[in-house]
């Protein structure tokens, strides 16, 4: 690849050369000044006009012009050890980054001549017609990042008329967040299997009996991760977690400033923790070492959500959820558990074209913005989630601004959308993603 900052430093040598030679000494030093005057007015990069500042503070949530710009604020916002908690990937974060650097290896090319003017980008799925293709991925415990957490999510999206995923660990339980979402459907609920099955089976009957129609299995945790940024980040955040989060009998106030995360666990009797050698969820163990298909077959048998499998990345496995059918989630946790350095977009180019569209496939890491999506849909993508933007909505105005990631995604793919001259989710196809050069 030619380095367009050589060939300048190269041609400058060559004027200076040609400056200091008495025959062409007048032209050489004309063209020396027009040089300078070039590098002066017409930089190679145009963002060197107004390049993104990631400490640009924006005031209001209607303020920011992309999602990246709540990122800033939430970081102001959030309390160090949080934010490190949400910003990490696993070890050398290589799989973080290559989920969002991947995008730049996948490039559309756009058709033209088509009248888009009522292009419709509504995605039904579920018995239900959601506004758009995307939807909140589950994030355990909100309340991590902003008050108003899984109540401010549920009623923007809501709002949105788009999709939510809800987790295990929520501060809300699913019937409340299937009120506040109100006429957009019920959300996904995101199962992490616990280590006594009736307290799993009760769990997930929960989630049915409030009107929950799927369900998105968890299947990507089975090692023991290491969450390198978010250490180094607590060395600047010294506080002990406990000093804020432990419930204790000689200090039962401090629930109140719990994360929470316990609201599908309140209906399972105690005798039932007790059973599973643990007091009650917080100290439960998750466990998902032991995960295997046989477990989903038993998830299976009591109940009738549709079940997805959050955490594919392999097509062998991909086939084996069409064999079973389930529907396939490609995701790695957002990086966050494994670091391969594999990134999610590249699972969907290999899995999308082996499962033919037999299962719907949804997927997440590192999609954010409308362009992102439309591609994903393009490659073959039935729904496509994010998370870390909404957190960051959420850590910098609450609901407000968990409202103003979905406002701009929600623009950003329907202008996407037109612009490359699709007029429902269905002219988006493979013929129109291309590797990049
Ligand atoms: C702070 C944080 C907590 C998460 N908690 C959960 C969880 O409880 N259950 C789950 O299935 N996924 C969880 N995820 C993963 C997301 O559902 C999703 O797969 C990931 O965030 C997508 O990548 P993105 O952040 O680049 O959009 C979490 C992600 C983050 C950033």
């Amino acid at each position: 690849m030619i380095d367009p900052a050589s060939v300048k430093n190269n041609r400058r040598k060559f004027l200076q050369y040609l400056a200091a030679s008495p025959v062409l000494a007048m032209s050489a030093r004309e063209a020396l000044a027009n040089t300078a005057f070039e590098l002066q007015t017409r930089p190679d990069d145009p963002y060197i006009w107004k390049p993104y500042d990631p400490n640009y503070i924006v005031e209001k949530p209607q303020d920011a012009l992309d999602i990246f710009e709540l990122e800033a604020v939430a970081h102001k916002n959030i309390p160090g050890a949080h934010w490190g908690y949400m910003s990490t990937g696993a070890d050398g974060e290589v799989s973080y980054r290559a989920n969002r650097q991947d995008q730049n290896k996948f490039v559309i090319r756009s058709r033209r001549l088509i009248d888009v003017r009522a292009a419709d980008s509504s995605r039904e799925m579920f018995g239900h017609k959601y506004d758009m293709p995307f939807f909140l991925c589950p994030v355990g415990r909100l309340t991590t990042y902003h008050a108003e957490a899984e109540t401010g999510a549920s009623r923007a999206a809501g709002r949105h008329n788009i999709a939510q995923g809800l987790a295990t660990n929520t501060t809300i339980p699913t019937e409340q967040a299937n009120k506040l979402r109100d006429k957009a459907g019920p959300v996904m609920f995101q199962l992490y299997q616990q280590a006594n099955w009736e307290i799993t089976k009760l769990i997930v009957q929960r989630a049915e009996r409030s009107g929950c129609r799927a369900m998105l299995v968890t299947v990507d945790g089975t090692g023991n991760r290491k969450l390198s940024s978010l250490e180094r980040q607590r060395r600047d955040d010294t506080r002990l977690c406990v000093t804020c989060h432990a419930v204790s009998k000689t200090n039962p106030k401090q629930t109140l400033r719990n994360p929470g995360g316990m609201a599908m666990f309140s209906e399972v009797p105690a005798a039932l923790w007790e059973d599973n050698g643990a007091r009650d969820a917080v100290t439960a163990e998750v466990s998902r070492d032991t995960l295997t298909w046989e477990f989903i077959k038993r998830l299976r048998d009591i109940t009738k959500m549709e079940i997805f499998i959050k955490g594919i990345m392999d097509v062998e496995d991909a086939l084996l959820c069409v064999k079973y059918g389930y529907g396939i989630h490609i995701s790695n946790h957002g990086g966050r558990n494994e670091d391969t350095g594999g990134s999610t977009i590249a699972s969907l180019a290999d899995i999308a074209p082996a499962v033919k569209g037999r299962v719907p496939i949804f997927v997440d890491g590192g999609f954010y913005r409308g362009f992102d999506i439309v591609k994903a849909l393009a490659m073959g993508a039935t729904m496509v989630g994010f998370g870390r933007p909404y957190l960051w909505g959420l850590g910098a105005f609450g609901e407000a601004g968990v409202d103003r990631v979905i406002q701009i995604v929600k623009a950003e793919f329907n202008a996407a959308l037109r612009q490359v001259g699709a007029t429902s989710l269905k002219d988006l196809n493979p013929r129109m993603i291309h590797k990049a050069l």
